[in-house]
């Protein structure tokens, strides 16, 4: 507990000085507490962990021995990562400690010479003391917070907070320079530029490995270009909300990933409070009602795990009634149909060209 600048305040004010010394002797407790807490808490995740990892090792090895080492090898890596941050984080928490205890050093102090600083008027003095040492506690803390959440959380491009209510659906490639994070030396695109008209289909025609997916990455702003700007009814893509764009924007992919979950769920997937007509409209437009009904359960059917137990093109066809259900402005067909038999190719195709009068369509 630490008790806050204004109430320290008060109490040098009042003169309380017997209780506040009563109360002191309970806020040094709660430290010998915490380590107490801390101590018969780790010990039990430390032996719940170590049973579980040695459980799932021997698991492992006896699946795939393998495989295994392979996993294994990356271990040293992970290890060095984790030491390095554990090092820094536990800087860090030293330093809190020892200004969490400078700060009650002056707190205990003033209260117990409560008389001194009485007489020198001196309460105020002391109150802006205790705060500034409480104000680099805060500080440290702040830090910690954001080690924290950088080794937990991933980095993706920034989002901006745009989330305008009309959208036309135009979209302009500006001049594009872009090179995977990953292989920074290589330009994938060099100085690409084009525009998707509303209504219109625009393809992109390559070879494999010629940039496709990655001008379809950009637009999904998976990615920041080195150099030009993808612009979105003439915004660059970034400055929209996260979940905006990717209402605005649907993908359906070569292999769409489904979830193993029911029809009806993976087609509302990511939306809550979908209605039924809802998705039984999106799906009729996706050509995917009919396959849909004659199934067990009809749209309470469970697709397996990754959609195994629907073929290739029923699985599309959910796809994009997943895409459909957001309302896109923008839909992006990548190789939507390159891994289908000609037949399901041709039903996909069906239900693909249902839509694309009403979208841009890339
Ligand atoms: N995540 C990635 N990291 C690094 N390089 C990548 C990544 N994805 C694709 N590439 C490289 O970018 C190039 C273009 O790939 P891609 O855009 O997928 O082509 P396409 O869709 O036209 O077949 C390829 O040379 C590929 O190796
Ligand atoms: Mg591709």
């Amino acid at each position: 507990m630490v008790p806050q600048p204004d109430m320290l305040d008060l109490c040098l004010l009042s003169g309380c000085h017997s209780v506040l010394e009563a109360t002191w002797e309970s806020i040094k407790l709660s430290d010998t507490t915490q380590v107490s807490d801390l101590i018969s808490q780790n010990v039990n995740i430390f032996l719940r962990s170590a049973i579980k990892g040695v459980g799932f090792f021997i698991f492992m090895f006896k699946m795939s021995w393998k495989l295994t080492l392979v996993t294994v090898m990356g271990f040293p890596f992970i290890a060095l990562v984790s030491k390095v941050y554990g090092e820094y984080y536990k800087k860090l928490t030293k330093e809190v400690q020892t200004t969490l205890a400078e700060a009650n050093k002056v707190a205990e102090e003033t209260i117990s010479a409560m008389r001194t600083v009485r007489s020198f008027a001196n309460e105020g003095g002391e109150a802006d003391s205790y705060y500034a040492k409480l104000f680099v506690m805060f500080q440290l803390n702040k830090k910690q917070a954001l080690a924290y959440a950088c080794y937990m959380k991933p980095k993706h491009p920034a989002e901006g907070a745009d989330a305008p209510d009309i959208c036309t659906g135009l979209v302009e490639f500006k001049d594009i320079t872009f090179a995977y994070p990953t292989r920074s030396e290589t330009d994938i695109l060099k100085g690409v530029s084009f525009t998707l008209r509303p209504g219109e289909v625009t393809a992109l025609v390559g070879p494999s490995g010629s940039g496709k997916s990655s001008c379809v990455s950009l637009l999904e702003n998976f990615y920041v270009p080195q150099q030009g700007h993808v612009l979105l009814d003439g915004k660059p893509v970034n400055t929209f909300q996260h979940s905006y764009l990717h209402s605005k924007v649907a993908l359906v992919g070569q292999e769409p990933v489904l979830f193993a979950r029911t029809v009806k769920e993976n087609i509302a997937y990511g939306l809550s409070d979908v209605s039924m007509e809802a998705v039984v409209q999106a799906a009729t437009k996706a050509n995917a009602h009919d396959f849909i009904s004659t199934l067990p359960k009809g749209y309470d059917t469970s697709v397996g795990e990754k959609g195994t137990q629907l073929s290739g093109g029923q699985k599309q066809r959910v796809a994009i009634a997943r895409a459909l259900i957001r309302n896109p402005r923008v839909l992006v067909l990548d190789e939507a149909t390159s891994a289908l038999d000609a037949e399901s190719e041709h039903i996909v195709q069906q239900a693909l060209n249902n839509i694309m009068q009403e979208h841009t369509v890339m």
